[in-house]
């Protein structure tokens, strides 16, 4: 089992550490390279130079000590909501015995009970993501890396999906590096926010967040605290889209 610290460095220019434990957001302008950054720590990608370790280890290709959440849920077309669960637990060697149950547990709380046998193609959006959410924190990687997973999907399930991860984060202990475009949910979840600059992406600023997180989302977001910090991170960011290209 591993803690969960990602160290990068002198990759390509950019980055530095997500501590064991930490919730770390990345921000920065489209084609900065955040999906790029996300695939090398995951082992997609073999860097040009530097290294990518996990809790001091150089990586060596993918593992299921990392687990990651695409934008566009990568679920297999041909497995149910089911199969699409249990896949990871199949590839973490988990016994069969054992999977199913285990399957279901994430199922209930993506509130997808019901949909076991149903085929990506029937499902939302959303359920699509909640299936793909739930696959991925089935085999318990002690490593999140997280491709802007909540984007395509509506407020209200944006928002009790963020407070979902959030449980899980904390009750499970991860480590989670988490991609968005939306700097009020980069501040929201986490506790550093990782500003890239624009193409070709380095690091720009890290903005530790430091919130009163003991009383709901209603009093953390209307305080004073996380909008300094989310006009901070505005600030930084749009420094980097006025000078470019990108205006998004
Ligand atoms: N450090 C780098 N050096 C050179 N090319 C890079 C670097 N990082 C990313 N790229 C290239 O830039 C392009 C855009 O990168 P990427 O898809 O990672 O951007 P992104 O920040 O995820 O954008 P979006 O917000 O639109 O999803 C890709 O073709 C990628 O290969
Ligand atoms: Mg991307």
């Amino acid at each position: 089992m591993t803690d969960g610290r990602v160290t990068v460095s002198n990759l390509k220019k950019v980055y530095g550490e997500a501590d064991e434990g930490e919730f770390l957001s990345v921000v920065g302008p489209s084609g900065c390279g955040k999906s790029t950054l996300l695939y090398l720590i995951a082992g997609f990608l073999d860097p040009t130079s530097g290294t990518v370790a996990v809790d001091g280890e150089p990586i060596d290709g993918p593992g299921t000590d990392r687990g990651v959440v695409f934008q566009d849920y990568a679920l297999f077309p041909w497995r149910t909501v089911e199969g699409n669960t249990t896949y990871g637990l199949e590839e973490a060697g988990v016994p069969e015995s054992e999977r199913e149950a285990i399957a279901e547990r994430y199922i209930e709380m993506m509130d997808l009970d019901g949909f076991e046998e149903k085929y990506p193609e029937e499902l939302s959006g959303g359920m699509r993501q909640r299936v793909s959410l739930a696959r991925t924190l089935a085999y318990d990687p002690a490593i999140l890396l997280m491709d802007e997973p909540f984007g395509a999907l509506d407020r209200p399930l944006r928002e009790s999906l963020q407070d979902h991860l959030l449980d899980i984060w904390r009750d499970l202990e991860k480590t989670v590096v988490f991609i968005t475009h939306d700097v009020e949910e980069a501040v929201y979840l986490s506790e550093r926010v990782l500003i890239m600059t624009r193409h070709p992406g380095t690091k720009k600023a890290m903005t530790e967040v430091d919130l009163d997180r003991s009383k709901g989302r209603e009093a953390i977001v209307t305080s004073d605290a996380f909008t300094r910090t989310k006009n901070a991170v505005w600030r930084s960011l749009r420094e980097e889209t006025e000078t470019g290209t990108e205006a998004r």
